[in-house]
């Protein structure tokens, strides 16, 4: 980019089919930033109205938590046009990774945990996640949490997408990382303890046993 361009490239972190996601420097800050492109092979216009929607989905949940201490990224740049967003860039790296190379019973159990008690707060919060895979759940090097790529989020969600959010990850522990078949139940026990009010999580809980008993049922 030219000289005057607050944006200082270092590295591609990640090159997907709908997003490219940078990581660089923004006015002095460590930040990624994230291209949305549309996809291809849908018309251009519903292509361009998903990409749209996905990067405002992404930058209004970002907004909508910024005061809420959650280990998110912060938001520094929203550009329509572009179709880019740039945001504070997290230590931790990708659950993913971590799950599969330890097998340390202890630590990941404590991780689960975590992970239950944040989607806890998230949802608490008045926020579904739509994407909660072990790619958009960062652990950084004190063993802490961190939730990205709210792209699919929802504001004010309906119970039965806060009950998806729990059934994406079960499907992602079990597809991705067999090798830690009591993963789920840790993160339930996260997201059954907590000192946030009200019925939403015990409806949540029964949502997801329901979206289970469904899954097996129709295969
Ligand atoms: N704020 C961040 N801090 C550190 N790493 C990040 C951050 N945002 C993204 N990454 C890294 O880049 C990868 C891709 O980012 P992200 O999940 O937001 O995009 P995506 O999966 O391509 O997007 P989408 O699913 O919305 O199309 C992440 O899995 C993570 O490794
Ligand atoms: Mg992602």
């Amino acid at each position: 980019m030219d000289g005057t361009s607050p944006w200082i490239e270092e590295a591609v972190l990640h090159d997907g089919a709908e997003a490219r996601t940078i990581a660089g420097i923004w006015f002095g800050t460590e930040a990624v930033m994230k291209i949305r492109r549309p996809k291809g092979y849908r018309h251009p216009s519903l292509d361009q109205s998903l990409t749209k929607r996905r990067l405002f989905a992404e930058a209004r949940i970002l907004v909508h938590l910024s005061n809420s201490e959650l280990p998110i990224p912060s938001l520094l740049d929203f550009d329509e046009k572009n179709s880019t967003l740039v945001i504070t860039k997290l230590s931790g790296v990708p659950l993913f990774n971590i799950l599969r190379n330890s097998n340390d019973f202890d630590q990941i159990s404590s991780l689960m945990y975590s992970c239950g008690n944040l989607i806890r707060k998230l949802h608490s919060l008045g926020v579904s996640h739509g994407d909660l895979t072990t790619h958009n759940l960062l652990c950084n090097n004190l063993n802490s949490i961190q939730i990205i790529d709210f792209g699919l989020g929802r504001l004010s969600p309906e119970i039965e997408s806060l009950g998806q959010d729990l059934q994406v990850l079960s499907e992602c522990l079990s597809a991705s990382h067999p090798n830690h078949p009591n993963a789920m139940k840790f993160v339930l026990n996260g997201y059954s303890e907590g000192d946030e009010k009200g019925p939403i999580i015990d409806d949540v809980i029964s949502r997801f046993q329901e979206i289970q008993g469904r899954v097996r049922y129709h295969g």
